[in-house]
This record gives structure tokens, C-alpha cells and sequence, in this order.
């Protein structure tokens, strides 16, 4: 009994392994891909082993463009990328033409690269502040984390505080942003597969009575000139009534009464 249990284990396990190498030939031919970094060039390579039919050519493909594209019929073809891997992640197709076309990937993998939307905000006493980062490189952020001023990491819902994560973005809202507790440095922290990265937002808070200065300005400006032109006005009239010999310094009075000066001065001339 145990022998033939062990004799149809056996036979099953072949059955298996048959299977999975007629799996390996039939389905499509193995794809080895490699990228290597020379002299701030990228170079992206694929090499097709095992294929059993023609290559037609090659084409390489990022997302929906195409990038480069050829008709030789060499098992390996290569694509370089003038610049850094941080400037450049993403997901890369090479592709051998043919009946069937066969497709390699190769993955530009970096940590990610945080930058923020500005790296200093402004926000009125009382009014909700939001800080912003983002992160375009690939592989997506899978969490991010905000710190303020090198504390303890933010919970979103506590306080006044709440954080909006959507993929390659994050958000945090400071609610009634209030001068002495919210003004200083957030850090945004984003963690992917390659690791980890960061970036600083500095978040100034204006108190609301800065933002009316210069209109409580203009409104002083105006109140000390009438207040001047009043006393000037009050102090000059009874003076104006004293000596008034010549009708020409008193160009405050009106025409009518120079008139009658005039007349009684001609009068009195002649
Ligand atoms: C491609 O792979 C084969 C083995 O699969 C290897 O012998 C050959 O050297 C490789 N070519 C390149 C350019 O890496
Ligand atoms: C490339 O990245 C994609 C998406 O994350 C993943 O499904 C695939 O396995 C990766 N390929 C390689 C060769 O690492
Ligand atoms: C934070 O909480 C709000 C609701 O309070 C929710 O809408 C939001 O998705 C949460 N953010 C994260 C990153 O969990
Ligand atoms: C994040 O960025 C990567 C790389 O540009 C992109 O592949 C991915 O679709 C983006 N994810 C989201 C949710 O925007
Ligand atoms: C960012 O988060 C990672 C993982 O949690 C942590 O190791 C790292 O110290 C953080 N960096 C900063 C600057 O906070």
C-alpha cells in the first residue's frame, strides 16, 4: 500500500514538473533586462534567450510614447537615457516585433523624490493653512508621514490637524491657523519600496490686523491731514479779520467780499 502511494507521488510529481517546463517553452520566451549607470548615462537592456521565432525589430516604450524604435533582428537591444535614475524612474517597455511580439519590462526603481508645492506658505490668523507635497517618481509612495518642526509625526484627525493622501500627493490642513502654535517647519516624509524622502514647508501666519495695515494707513494718513487743514483753517480766521490791507493774500476768502474791499478801497481813493 505505501509503495504504490509513494510510486503515484512520484508520477504526480513528474506529471507536475512536465507540465511547468511545457509551460516555460510554450508560453513566451524568457526576457533577462538590466539597467546600468555609465558616465550619467542609463542604459536599459533586454536579452531574449530561447526564442524559437523570427525578430522583425525592436521598439522601446515609456507609458504611451515611444522612444525608440528599430527593424534588426538581434536577440538583445539596449535604449540610454542621458541623465540620473532619479530624473527618469518609471516603467519601460522593450518590445521584439514578430508574430508573436514578445514584451520585456524594465523598472526604473528610485526612492522617492519629494518635492513640495512651495516651499513657504502664508496664512491669515483664523484661516485653514495648507501644505502640500508631491512625489512624480516611481514606484507610487506607499505612505506619507508629516512632521512639525522634528516632533512627533502629526495624526490625522487630531487637533486642528487633518492630512489628505492621495497617492503621489499629500495635504495637510492646519484648521483656525492660530500665530504663536503654528508658525515654523513641516516636514512631509514619503516611504516607498527603494526607501525613503522628504521635504520642508515653512508655514508663516500673519496676524489678521497685518493684512489691514496698509488700508489703517491711508485711513491715518487722511485723518491727520484734515485734522491739520481744520486747525490751520480755525487758527487763520480770526487773524484774516484783523489785517486784511491787502485783498490778494487771502485767497481763502471768497470773490464776493474781495469785490467790496476793492470798491470801498477805490472809493476811498477817490
Ligand atoms: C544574453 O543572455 C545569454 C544567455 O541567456 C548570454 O549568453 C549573453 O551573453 C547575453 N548577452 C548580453 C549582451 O548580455
Ligand atoms: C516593475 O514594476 C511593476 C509595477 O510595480 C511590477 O508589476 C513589475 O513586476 C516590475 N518588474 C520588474 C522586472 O521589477
Ligand atoms: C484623515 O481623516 C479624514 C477624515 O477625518 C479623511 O477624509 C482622510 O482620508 C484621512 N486621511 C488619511 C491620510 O488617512
Ligand atoms: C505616481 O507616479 C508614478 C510615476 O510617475 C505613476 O506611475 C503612478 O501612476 C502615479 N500614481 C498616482 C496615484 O498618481
Ligand atoms: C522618514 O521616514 C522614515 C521611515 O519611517 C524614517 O526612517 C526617516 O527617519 C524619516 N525621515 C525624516 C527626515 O523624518
Amino acid at each position: 500500500m505505501a509503495a504504490r502511494a509513494e510510486r503515484s507521488c512520484g508520477l504526480w510529481a513528474l506529471l507536475l514538473l512536465g507540465g511547468m517546463f511545457a509551460g516555460v517553452l510554450g508560453t513566451s520566451p524568457e526576457i533577462k533586462t538590466q539597467v546600468t549607470g555609465v558616465a550619467g548615462k542609463l542604459v536599459l537592456t533586454c536579452n531574449m534567450s530561447a526564442s524559437t521565432t523570427a525578430i522583425d525589430g525592436h521598439e522601446w516604450v515609456h507609458g504611451e510614447k515611444v522612444l525608440q524604435t528599430d527593424s534588426k533582428s538581434s536577440s538583445v537591444t539596449s535604449y540610454t537615457i542621458e541623465g540620473k535614475m532619479e530624473e527618469h524612474s518609471g516603467l519601460y517597455e522593450c518590445i521584439y516585433k514578430g508574430n508573436p511580439v514578445v514584451k520585456g519590462q524594465v523598472n526604473i526603481s528610485v526612492p522617492p523624490q519629494v518635492v513640495p508645492y512651495k516651499k513657504s506658505e502664508h496664512g491669515n490668523e483664523g484661516d485653514t493653512g495648507v501644505l502640500t507635497c508631491k512625489s512624480p517618481s516611481f514606484p507610487p509612495v506607499s505612505s506619507w508621514v508629516w512632521y512639525k518642526n522634528g516632533q512627533e509625526p502629526i495624526v490625522n484627525g487630531s487637533g486642528r490637524y487633518i492630512i489628505k493622501s492621495s497617492g503621489n500627493k499629500t495635504e495637510l490642513r492646519i484648521l483656525k491657523l492660530n500665530i504663536e502654535e503654528d508658525t515654523g517647519d513641516y516636514h512631509c516624509n514619503a516611504t516607498n519600496s527603494q526607501g525613503y524622502g522628504g521635504a520642508t514647508v515653512n508655514l508663516r501666519v500673519r496676524s489678521r490686523l497685518a493684512a489691514l495695515w496698509p488700508f489703517l494707513g491711508i485711513v491715518a494718513e487722511v485723518l491727520v491731514l484734515v485734522t491739520i487743514i481744520f486747525i490751520y483753517e480755525k487758527r487763520r480766521k480770526p487773524d484774516e479779520v484783523l489785517d486784511d490791507d491787502d485783498g490778494g493774500s487771502a485767497p481763502l476768502k471768497s470773490n464776493a467780499t474781495n469785490h467790496k474791499d476793492k470798491n470801498i478801497r477805490q472809493r476811498n481813493a477817490n
